[in-house]
């Protein structure tokens, strides 16, 4: 095919040998495939700031580390060299989090770098060895969709301990090769200890998921993972392997306020009824 404006730079350079089609166009950036010596790899080429959406919205920001003070005061004041900088800590952040989860075991596309705003990523491919599908893309067996829901559950929680959270995920964002469901699409990634929205996010992450998965196994649906998840992550108990229920024990916790309270009053009524009682005697 016509190489792509943007993908020149890296052919002249000899990262990659040849573009063999685009992927998808999406929302934010386009896919392609390209041939790097005999290997096929994809390419993410990401919009430009202005063609972007909600991704690049200051909630997603806070937390992440800026290379300087220089840097952070620009980007705080909006000038234009704080505006390049905001675009390229906000670009890089994709493939920073795609080592970082590699590192940590979790399935996402192998990073092999970033190049004049290119990432270059594994190309995720089904049986046949063509893109893989979404989640979205597929009809699923209850018995499929209550197993992809588990280990979905399992690499949120493996992500959430090596401190991220994707803050977009859904049936789009997850492919399914061979090996099952893995997780794509990271530069909105959130750093999960510095971000004020943190558990807010994780817990729209987690319900995407089960509303997704409920439609073919409907008692997904009443599960609370999120909150469940982030209970521990807060008291810093979490590890990759912690295991979860789906029942958030907060819920117990209520249920105790809820008991308390009901004592109080029993005991407020008696006092009361004893009161009573003396200004009866008192007549
Ligand atoms: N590593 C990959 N392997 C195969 N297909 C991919 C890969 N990364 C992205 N895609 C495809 O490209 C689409 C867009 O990529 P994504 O990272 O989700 O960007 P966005 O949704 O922001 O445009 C995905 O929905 C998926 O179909
Ligand atoms: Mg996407």
């Amino acid at each position: 095919m016509k190489i792509p404006k943007r993908l020149s730079p890296l052919i002249e350079d000899g990262i990659i040998d040849e573009v063999v089609g685009e992927v998808k166009s999406g929302k934010e950036a386009q896919v392609y495939v390209v041939r790097c010596g005999d290997e096929l790899r994809c390419a993410k080429v990401y919009k430009d700031a202005n063609n972007r959406s909600f991704k690049q919205a200051v909630q997603y920001q806070e937390g992440r580390s800026v290379k300087n003070s220089r840097t952070a005061r620009a980007i705080g004041k909006r000038t234009r060299f704080g505006q390049k900088e905001a675009e390229a800590s906000w670009i890089s952040a994709e493939v920073d989090a795609l080592y970082k989860l590699t590192a940590a075991g979790v399935r996402v596309p192998k990073p092999f770098g970033f190049f004049d705003g290119v990432l270059i990523m594994e190309l995720i491919v089904d049986a046949d060895g063509n893109p893989a599908p979404r989640l979205n893309d597929l009809s699923l067996e209850t018995g499929v969709a209550r197993e992809y829901h588990q280990i979905l559950i399992r690499q949120i929680v493996r992500m959430l301990a090596s401190g991220i959270i994707h803050g977009d995920l859904s049936e789009f964002n997850v492919l399914v090769d061979a090996g099952g469901p893995v997780i794509i699409d990271l530069p909105q990634a959130v750093n999960a200890g510095g971000n004020n929205s943190a558990s807010m996010m994780l817990d729209r992450d987690v319900r995407n998921m089960a509303e997704y998965f409920g439609a073919f196994a409907p008692e997904l649906l009443a599960t609370e993972y999120g909150k469940e998840i982030w209970a521990v992550y807060e008291q810093g108990k979490l590890t990759p392997d912690t295991e979860f229920t789906g029942v958030f024990r907060g819920n117990q916790l209520e249920a105790n306020v809820g008991g308390v309270l009901a004592a109080i009053k029993d005991a407020r009524l008696e006092h009361e009824e004893k009161i009573l009682k003396k200004t009866e005697w008192g007549r």
